[in-house]
């Protein structure tokens, strides 16, 4: 239910996920409780939605300021360095992830904000994890620098809610599959990049092998995860780490075959690179069992009904 108290500030709202969740918690709460911030230009998607700042995360003093400015009351921090990305510049990749979650949960803590969502991700696995039905408490050793900074960060979620009872909330998202806004840089891009090109020119070549099957979710589901996990009662939330949530998982030759039930003449080949390391030290599938007892959690999309949506909407 919308609250007329709240203030909304969603920090890296030009992104993948951050201009659909931007424009649905518009259409819940009003356009005007809603600002979107981002580094980049407002996305086209975005214009005339709603307000639209400008906001780098590092800068603490302007984000603090912003905060006063609009009596923001939430912050869903989307701002990121994604796996693929991270890789080629570990240490920026760490300063950007760790900086801009502690700037605001400093500014949550100074300010007393009513709450704060921040995503992690599956990355947080690593090769010792449990690669069936990983749970959610398990070996948690991740390889890359973008696992690494997200189990970091999971951690000071915890921290803070711990120490500080700021109502911090998380979830720990597959791959995920849309078609309005382009991904930023992640290990399952090549999820969305088929549908383009299968669309486009009927060929794709996967940067990843034919048989590496990865946690994924369309992109409804988890913005309706993100909004359920929000307005959950506080006393159903037991993880203020960040909760594992699962939808699908399917390989890049599995998607290759459901796509070519629509588009006949597809065809798809593979030449790995190195984000096939990346892939190989994540989960195949997830546990989610927390997610679905403590707060009702059920995904609606696998991957037939997502091929066919995808397919629809990028064809229009
Ligand atoms: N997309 C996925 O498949 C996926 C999977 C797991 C976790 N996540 C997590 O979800 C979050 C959002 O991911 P996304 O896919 O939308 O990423 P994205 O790269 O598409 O978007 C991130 C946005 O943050 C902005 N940004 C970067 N640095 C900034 C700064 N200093 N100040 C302000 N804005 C800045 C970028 O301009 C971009 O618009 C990230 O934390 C990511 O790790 C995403």
């Amino acid at each position: 239910m919308p609250n007329r108290d709240e203030k909304i500030l969603v920090v890296g709202a030009c992104g993948q996920i951050g201009v659909e969740l931007t424009l649905q918690l518009r259409k819940i709460h009003g356009e005007g409780v809603v600002i979107a911030s981002d580094l980049r230009e407002e996305h086209p998607l975005l214009k005339g939605t709603g307000p639209y700042v400008s906001l780098d995360i590092m800068n603490k003093e302007t984000f603090h300021v912003l905060v006063l400015r609009y009596n923001i009351t939430q912050v869903y921090l989307l701002a990121a360095i994604l796996s693929a990305t991270g890789e080629k510049n570990p240490t920026l990749a760490w300063h950007i992830n760790m900086q801009s979650l502690l700037n605001v949960l400093e500014v949550a803590k100074e300010e007393n904000l009513a709450k704060i969502y921040w995503p992690s991700s599956i990355a947080v696995f690593g090769p010792n994890s449990p690669k069936d039905n990983t749970p959610q408490h398990t070996i948690i050793e991740p390889s890359t620098v973008y696992g690494i900074s997200k189990y970091a960060g999971e951690r000071w979620c915890e921290y803070y809610f711990n120490r500080y009872k700021i109502d911090v909330r998380g979830l720990r998202y597959p791959g995920l599959i849309s078609y309005k806004s382009q991904p930023g840089g992640g290990t399952t891009d090549y999820a969305i990049e088929i549908f383009h090109d299968a669309l486009s020119s009927g060929q794709y070549t996967s940067f990843l092998k034919e048989d590496t099957y990865l946690p994924m979710m369309y992109m409804p589901d988890a913005i309706r995860a993100t909004i359920e996990l929000m307005e959950a009662d506080a006393s159903k939330i037991t993880i203020r780490s960040s909760y594992n949530i699962g939808a699908m998982s399917f390989s890049p030759g599995e998607i290759a075959a459901e796509i070519k039930k629509h588009v006949p003449e597809f065809s798809i080949n593979y030449k790995p690179d190195s984000r096939q390391n990346i892939a190989d030290s994540w989960p195949k599938n997830i546990d989610d069992s927390d997610a679905k007892n403590d707060w009702g959690w059920k995904p609606e999309f696998g991957i037939e009904r997502m091929t066919e949506d995808m397919l629809r909407n990028l064809q229009k």
